[in-house]
């Protein structure tokens, strides 16, 4: 049961049935790459044909869809980036006639316009399949009560969850998320085997079954599937050991169809299978657009190769990671964890630091909870960062002091920044309920 990676312990679950997967998850590379060339083509010609913002790009770039005689042929086109979705607000990117358009979705848009993603009939059973692929390789299988606490609504997470549950034969109970103890009594209640919900929500549910006196690791369920915002090892650990579940990451993102870009398989855990056969990937340099090889950092992008209401040319995800070769779906590639955003990347005083990093480092300082919060300011004419943590309940007040200073000196060490550490009472910080925002920056601007 028991597989040790990079000396922390970890339980792996079932592989499914063979029998069980879609044909093209059984694919080999050679069949998957002839596959996706011709659903490449297919797409560019769509865009080119139905979407004039990509015919002008395309022209602007001297570029023609039948310059694609192979994959490597792609990386002649140009990239397409939020601003464009943007630009062509609301509905300026569809290939449809708005009459075949069977949804749509938006992006909150906490910086300017919102981003608007449609789909068609065609679309949204794409999205329900490879949804219900993705809730299989986690160990999700027909006849399961699945407890649904992604949000409802413009967010993809809740409804795209739903319908691939639904899709894969499970008892879907569509909570969305908040109202945190009726979420610990639903769980008693109905007994899911599954939870689908972001890993900071899942967090503040499982504090909630303990206020309620309540053991988590009795709870029903055993597994859980966490995505919509980045998380660590060290945070996979923290949720399996306290709720005794299997914990896996999920991935997606609006523009490209939602959640079920990419899974997690529970038999290996070892980073998310990317479904090619529906979305084709590559690694770009994020400052100079290069394409990088296999095994290489940088930002992920995504070109759609089946969509019809919305397809996405090299859409830049502004994720960084890197791609891996295929191990549970041979075929298909894997992209290891995401370690953050672009955006989220925080340069303190020239150095760059990720919140996972300092994630990575709470979670093995004993004494110290998973919730923390990082608050940019500016002092003097330099950045300051304050990473305020909770205690855990159990923690003496007299480690507090140790655990702040362990937490400063590991940051220290190992992104080389100095920052100011403050461990605070338990309960005393805001609780995600969906996506969390772990970085206020509330630095003078000018
Ligand atoms: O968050 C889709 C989703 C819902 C994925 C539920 C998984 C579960 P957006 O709101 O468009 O869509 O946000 C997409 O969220 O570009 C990443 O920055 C981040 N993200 C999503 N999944 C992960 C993950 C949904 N597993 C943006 N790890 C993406 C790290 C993630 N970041």
């Amino acid at each position: 049961m028991t597989a040790t990676t990079s000396g922390t312990s970890r339980r792996l679950g079932a592989a499914p049935d063979a029998a069980l997967l879609d044909d093209t998850e059984r694919m080999s590379v050679d069949e998957l790459r002839t596959l996706q060339l011709e659903r490449l083509r297919w797409t560019l010609r769509r865009v080119y044909d139905n979407v004039p913002h990509y015919r002008r790009a395309f022209d602007a770039a001297g570029v023609h869809p039948d310059d694609c005689r192979e994959l490597a042929d792609l990386a002649k086109f140009p990239t397409t980036g939020k601003n464009d979705l943007r630009d062509n607000y609301p509905f300026g990117m569809f290939a449809v006639a708005q009459d075949q358009v069977r949804r749509v979705h938006a992006s909150s848009g906490t910086t300017g316009r919102p981003t608007v993603v449609g789909y068609s009939e065609k679309d949204l059973d794409t999205w329900a399949t490879v949804m219900a692929r993705s809730i299989r390789a986690a160990g999700g299988r027909p006849g399961d009560k699945l407890h649904n606490a992604y949000g409802y609504g413009l967010f993809t997470g809740g409804l795209g969850a739903h319908y691939g549950a639904e899709k894969l034969g499970c008892t879907v109970i569509p909570v969305s998320g908040g109202m945190t103890p009726r979420q610990v009594q639903l769980i008693q209640d109905f007994q899911p085997r599954v939870i689908m919900v972001t890993p900071s929500y899942m967090l503040t549910v499982i504090d909630e079954f303990e206020k309620q006196g309540l053991d988590p690791r009795a709870s029903s369920l055993e597994i859980g599937i966490f995505g919509a915002e980045p998380w660590t090892e060290q945070m996979r650990q923290e949720m399996e050991e306290r709720l005794d579940i299997h914990a896996v990451d999920i991935y997606g993102l609006s523009e490209v169809i939602g959640p079920g870009v990419a899974e997690e398989c529970v038999e290996t855990k070892d980073g998310l299978h990317i479904w090619e056969d529906h979305f084709y990937p590559e690694i770009i340099d994020p400052g100079s657009g290069e394409v990088l090889p296999d095994g290489a950092k940088g930002e992920l992008v995504f070109t759609s190769l089946t969509k019809e209401a919305m397809p996405v040319i090299r859409y830049r995800t502004r994720d960084l990671t890197r791609l891996l070769p295929g191990t549970a779906r041979r075929g298909m590639r894997r992209m290891e964890k995401v370690t953050g955003r672009t955006d989220d990347m925080i340069i303190l005083r020239g150095v760059n630091l990720f919140p996972t990093q300092i994630e990575e480092i709470v979670l093995r300082t004993p004494g110290l909870s998973p919730h923390f919060v990082l608050e940019l300011t500016t002092r003097g004419r330099m950045d300051h960062l304050v990473c305020r943590i909770e205690a855990r309940p159990d923690c003496p007040s007299e480690r507090r002091t140790s655990a702040a200073a362990e937490v400063a000196k590991g940051v220290k060490d190992t992104v080389g920044s100095s920052i100011e550490v403050l461990v605070v009472d338990p309960e005393t910080l805001a609780r995600s309920m969906g996506k969390l925002q772990r970085v206020i920056d509330n630095r003078q601007r000018g």
